[in-house]
Formats: structure tokens, C-alpha cells, sequence
């Protein structure tokens, strides 16, 4: 067994049940590209101002250089009483180089070397994850665009209200993912702040260059102060936020697409590619995909509370408590990806069925509110309008009739004001065509947006 670099002054060995029980390495070991690029950037700065001579640098990048092939290689050996990745690189490179690799330590300690491996592995996943979103809006307008002449019902409580262009419908979780993608952005600038050089909390007596570091490595800020620098994980904390909520958008859109290829919606269809059977039922074609992610959410939403209920209690400054971070980190972000990149390879293979769509759209008094805005249009009080039109669906459902089935004597006799006309108002065309107001669903506001769309997302 290796020695352990802070054992100067113990002279019991760490007990076994110890070593396995503050390992983080399974975990953690994920993060050695960030760990040894940081390193890497550590060494040019002790060597730009003189702490350790080029000759040494030199060797020390080397030896880190041939650990990272090492690991890619599988040829690494990981072992638990080596406690986490900072400590398994830090033997190797003894192994590998000699005492020198001692010095890579000076002006740092793993409280701000974590932190930065953290902030690194966050920034990558964080535009990986941007730029997935941006696929997946693509797909979304891309599906609006070939869909602008199909109706649905829009709903409220689940019942049907209003009838909406699909497209319409598609453009709203557009919407969504970009206000997901925004928030990951913002995200970013808190993300994107390096601490190294922030050592245990208090700093280093060491003349160190922090910005020479983080230029090195491409961050635009240095951590003002050392003592937040190695206690904060606000970052991770309002990136599980950003990341929850997208996740709740990708479950609604489960739910309603769950909704949609059952046999009482037929709304759509999933590709059998994307659809599993039962062991059991032959006929059946199950949405799994859709109910997985919804599921899946639960567990994001939970690493969230995870983590601000890791934070909550601690005082300054860094925490072995703080060690737990890193697996509901990794697998919210693991989950995230695989959402979107499921969601944006399965959408374009579902089946709409237009024809249900427009037929649960002509059905169900979805004009009732146009009857009533047509008898405010010939200068009704919008309100006795409302009443007005509200008597004549309790007439046509007494008669199982839909408002533009009555007969014109019908309609009249709820008002004088009724005259042919309203047929032509009381159509699922006209009835999208007038909502022209912003961001109604009129087709020339959807293909507006759908352009503004296109011009965001450069296609
Ligand atoms: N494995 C630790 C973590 O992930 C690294 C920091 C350890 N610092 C310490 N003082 N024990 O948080």
C-alpha cells in the first residue's frame, strides 16, 4: 500500500472499514481529465513564477500527460485506499517521476482542487447539454413547420377548450427548452469561476498566479475570495435546478404524448423503434420510452433536494460532507443528456394523426367562446354573451347537437343578433384564424414564430 500524503502525523494505519467507507474514488474517478488538465495548468504557474524551476514543470507535465493515456488506456489501477482521484494521480505521478511530483502540491490543497475539477466537468456537461437543447428545438420547429395544417383540441383541466394548430402546440415546449437553455447559460457565468490557488481556505503564502491559471485554463474569473471558493456549491445546486426543471417539461410532454397514442386519444403513434411490448399481451405497443423519462424525473428532482440538503447545515468552510456531491451530480446530468437525446432522435418518428386530431376538435363545444365573442361583435355585453351562448350548448346537448349543427331558428332563439353569418364564425378555420392576437394561434403568428425560430437556431 501507498503511503498517504497527509500521514505525517498518525501512526495508527487507517483502518480498512475507514478506507472503504471514505473512498469517493468509483465515483470520482470520472473527473481525472479535469484533474489532470488543472494540474497541468498548476505546474506552468509554479514554474512562470519560480516556485518550481521549467526542468521540473516539464517532468511533472510529462509524468501527468502519460498518467491521463494511462487511465484512457484501462492500464490505471484504482484502489480504495487512495481515498479519491486528486490522491491516485498524485502517487502515480510519484511512482512515475520521483520526489518532484511531491512539489505539484505546493500553493493548493484538494478543497480547492475538487472545486475545480467540479466547476471543469460542469462546464463541459453544461454546453454539452446547451447544445443538445439546440438540436431538440430544432427538431421542434422542424415538426411545427411540417405540421401547419393540423388542428387539435387545446385543453384546460383536461377537458377541451379551444381548438390550436398543432404547430402551435409544438412551438410551445420550443419555447420551454429555450427558456431551459437560457437558464443554462446564465448558469455558466457562475459555473465558468476558477478557485484554484484558494488552498485549504485562508489562501497560500505562496506568490501565485491565479489568473495566469486561469487563463490557462480558458476561465474568464478568478474566485474573489478563498474562504467561498472551497465551501461553495451554489454552482452544482443551480445547475440541478436548471436541470429539474427541464426534466419537468420533458415529463409533461411524456405525460401528454402517453396521453396522445392511447386508443381513447389516437392523437399519435410511436414508431415501433421507439416502442417496447409486453411479455405477456401480445397486441400491446407500450410508450416506455416516454413513461421512462417521466419516471426518471423523480430521481433529478431527488438529487436536487439531495444536494440542498447536503449544503444546508454546513458552516464554513469545506466539508467531507461535501465529498457526497458528485454522484447525484453525475447522474442527474448522465440522465439530462440522455433525455434530450432520446426525446430529439424519437419525436420525428411518431405518427400524428390528423384526422382524430380534427375530429376531436369539431366535437365537444370548443366554439362556445366564438358564439360568444360573435354576439359581442354585433355590440352584446361580453358577459350576457357568455350567458347566452352558455344556454345554447345546454340546448344542443339536450338535442346531442354541437352549436353549428342547430338549426339558424335554433341559434336565434338566444338571440335576435344571430344571423347566418355565425356559421362561417363558428368554423375550426376561422376560429384559429381570428386569434391573432401576440402569440395567438393564428397560422400567420405560428409561421412568424416558427421564422424567428429558425433565425435563433441559425437553419
Ligand atoms: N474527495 C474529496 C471531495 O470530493 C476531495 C477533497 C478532500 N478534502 C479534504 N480536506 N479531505 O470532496
Amino acid at each position: 500500500m501507498s503511503e498517504k500524503p497527509w500521514d505525517g502525523r498518525f501512526s495508527q494505519r487507517t483502518d480498512k472499514l475507514v478506507e472503504a467507507f471514505t473512498s469517493s474514488i468509483q465515483i470520482d474517478r470520472r473527473l481525472y481529465e479535469y484533474d489532470i488538465a488543472g494540474s497541468i495548468a498548476h505546474c506552468k504557474m509554479l514554474a512562470k513564477v519560480g516556485i518550481i524551476t521549467d526542468d521540473e514543470a516539464s517532468t511533472l507535465v510529462q509524468g501527468l500527460e502519460r498518467i491521463k493515456t494511462e487511465i484512457e488506456q484501462g492500464q490505471f489501477r484504482f484502489d480504495d485506499s487512495l481515498e479519491d482521484i486528486h490522491m491516485h494521480i498524485e502517487d502515480r505521478l510519484f511512482q512515475l517521476v520521483g520526489t518532484v511530483a511531491r512539489k505539484l502540491h505546493t500553493a493548493r490543497s484538494r478543497n480547492d482542487q475538487v472545486a475545480l475539477d467540479v466547476r471543469m466537468y460542469l462546464r463541459a456537461e453544461t454546453l454539452n447539454i446547451i447544445s443538445r437543447l439546440k438540436e431538440l428545438r430544432k427538431v421542434f420547429v422542424n415538426l411545427a413547420k411540417a405540421n401547419m395544417d393540423v388542428v387539435l383540441p387545446g385543453y384546460t383541466h383536461l377537458q377541451r377548450a379551444q381548438p390550436v394548430l398543432l404547430s402551435h402546440h409544438l412551438m410551445a415546449y420550443y419555447e420551454m427548452f429555450t427558456r431551459d437553455s437560457e437558464r443554462f447559460r446564465d448558469c455558466l457565468k457562475r459555473i465558468n469561476v476558477m478557485p484554484l490557488g484558494s488552498a485549504a481556505l485562508a489562501g497560500t503564502t505562496y506568490p501565485i498566479d491565479r489568473h495566469c491559471t486561469a487563463e490557462l485554463l480558458n476561465f474568464p474569473k478568478v474566485s474573489a475570495n478563498s474562504m467561498d471558493s472551497v465551501a461553495d456549491r451554489d454552482f452544482v445546486i443551480e445547475f440541478l435546478s436548471d436541470a429539474s426543471l427541464c426534466m419537468v417539461h420533458f415529463s409533461r410532454l411524456s405525460e401528454e404524448l402517453i396521453l396522445w397514442s392511447s386508443a381513447e386519444f389516437g392523437f399519435a403513434e410511436f414508431s415501433d423503434a421507439f416502442s417496447t411490448g409486453s411479455s405477456i399481451m401480445p397486441q400491446k405497443k407500450n410508450p416506455d420510452v416516454a413513461e421512462l423519462v417521466r419516471g426518471k424525473t423523480g430521481g433529478v428532482f431527488g438529487h436536487l433536494i439531495a444536494l440542498l440538503t447536503l449544503m444546508k447545515s454546513l458552516p464554513m468552510t469545506y466539508n467531507r460532507d461535501m465529498q457526497e456531491d458528485k454522484k447525484p451530480l453525475f447522474e442527474a446530468a448522465d440522465t439530462l443528456k440522455a433525455c434530450i437525446e432520446i426525446y430529439a432522435a424519437m419525436l420525428p418518428t411518431m405518427k400524428i394523426n390528423k384526422e382524430a386530431m380534427y375530429h376531436a376538435a369539431s366535437s365537444g363545444f370548443l366554439n362556445a367562446t366564438d358564439m360568444a365573442d360573435y354576439l359581442a361583435s354585433k355590440g352584446m355585453p361580453f358577459r350576457e354573451a357568455h350567458s347566452c351562448a352558455g344556454k345554447a350548448v345546454a340546448y344542443a346537448l339536450r338535442r346531442k347537437k354541437e352549436l353549428h349543427e342547430l338549426r339558424l331558428e335554433e341559434l336565434q332563439t338566444f338571440s335576435s343578433l344571430i344571423s347566418e353569418d355565425i356559421f362561417k364564425f363558428l368554423t375550426i378555420e376561422q376560429m384559429i384564424d381570428r386569434r391573432k392576437s401576440h402569440g395567438g394561434t393564428a397560422a400567420e403568428n405560428v409561421i412568424a414564430a416558427v421564422k424567428e425560430a429558425e433565425k435563433q437556431l441559425e437553419i
